[in-house]
């Protein structure tokens, strides 16, 4: 990353604020530095604290110098229509994973009968929440995961949104979350679904090899984030043939082929990912009705731009949609 300009923290400084130099590191430019001091400023007043104001502005600031997420600070992170509430020990929101999350939603038929959705590796909700905040149907969703902080936030996002008006009061009722280990024997007889009746199937699972998160991996993220959220733990890949990053998409694919969901949405990290994820949907054996169904997303999908890419080993095409890096596997059961 290129060095700043010894001037560049002189007229962060002059033309913004003596806190200006703490946020210019993080920030590289004047213009996101400024913004970054904006909302650190109102969420400081926003607060009740005992701290003088300018105080707890300087401290904040020092936080973000150090590399800790702005959301971690400020508590919260705009997900769509929604507020979710950030904590340390729990993965903050992306804006790829809202990205793909609203063009799935945008798929759906409209349905008088709830919709039956689970969410796998569900973090703060923010997946299940933004499904329910798009969809004019009333749905019956699970969100799990196996981390007690994130089913804890989870929990809080549910009736922080539903106080916010961001969702119906209803929601209390037809969403809820739950603490457990999807790689579990009695996982799946946990479920309150049975064959053929889920309509969605989502999950955002951790998808980074421990090389990649050592050498690519943001260093905010990698210092302040969770790790149990990002990179797979070496000893779950006993037994699944396939690189230690994707076992996760292992394990789900063993959980779709007893559930039969409608629909299925897996981010992943990369198109390189999204084409091992995709060869495993066309191979495995207990997924026969989803042949010939898969799509790759990227980033953007909503983007008009489609291209077909062949899959290893294989005769097979899948279409990639939108624009940017690859973002998602989507595909559906082709007797529904
Ligand atoms: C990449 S984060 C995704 C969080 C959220 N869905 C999102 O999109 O922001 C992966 C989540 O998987 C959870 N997780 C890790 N291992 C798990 C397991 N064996 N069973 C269930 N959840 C797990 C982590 O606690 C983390 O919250």
């Amino acid at each position: 990353m290129p060095r700043l300009a010894p001037s560049l923290f002189r007229q962060a400084r002059n033309q913004i604020s003596p806190f200006a130099p703490l946020l210019l590191p993080v920030c590289r430019t004047l213009d996101s530095t400024a913004n970054e001091l904006r909302w650190i400023k109102e969420h400081v007043n926003s607060t009740d604290s005992l701290v003088p104001r300018k105080l707890g502005i300087w401290q904040a600031c020092l936080k973000r110098e150090k590399g800790i997420p702005l959301q971690y600070i400020l508590g919260n992170q705009p997900f769509g229509p929604l507020d979710i509430l950030c904590k340390p020990g729990v993965l903050i929101p992306r804006p790829e994973t809202e990205s793909i999350i609203t063009h799935l939603t945008t798929l759906l038929p409209f349905s008088s009968s709830p919709l039956k959705i689970l969410d796998l590796c569900t973090g703060t909700g923010c997946i299940p929440l933004l499904i329910a905040s798009l969809l004019p149907s009333t749905s019956q969703i699970l969100g799990v995961d196996i981390s007690p902080l994130a089913i804890s936030l989870s929990r809080q996002n549910l009736s922080h949104n539903i106080s916010l008006s961001h969702l119906p009061l209803s929601a209390s009722k037809s969403i809820t979350f739950t603490k457990s280990d999807i790689f579990s024997p009695s996982f799946l007889s946990s479920l309150p679904f049975s064959s053929g009746e889920l309509d969605i199937l989502t999950s955002n699972p951790p998808y980074i090899s421990p090389a990649g998160f050592n050498k690519n991996t943001e260093r905010s993220v990698r210092l302040y984030e969770p790790k149990l959220a990002l990179v797979p733990d070496v000893n779950l890949g006993k037994g699944y043939v396939c690189l230690p990053e994707d076992v996760f998409y292992a394990r789900l694919l063993e959980i779709v082929s007893v559930l039969q969901p409608k629909r299925v949405l897996f981010e992943v990290g990369d198109v390189e990912q999204a084409t091992r994820v995709a060869e495993m949907v066309v191979r495995g054996g207990e997924l026969k009705n989803y042949a010939g169904t898969v799509e790759i997303w990227r980033d953007d999908p909503e983007r008009e731009e489609k291209e077909r890419i062949s899959l290893r080993n294989n005769e097979e095409k899948v279409e990639v949609k939108g624009r940017g890096n690859g973002r998602g596997v989507y595909f559906w059961r082709k007797d529904y």
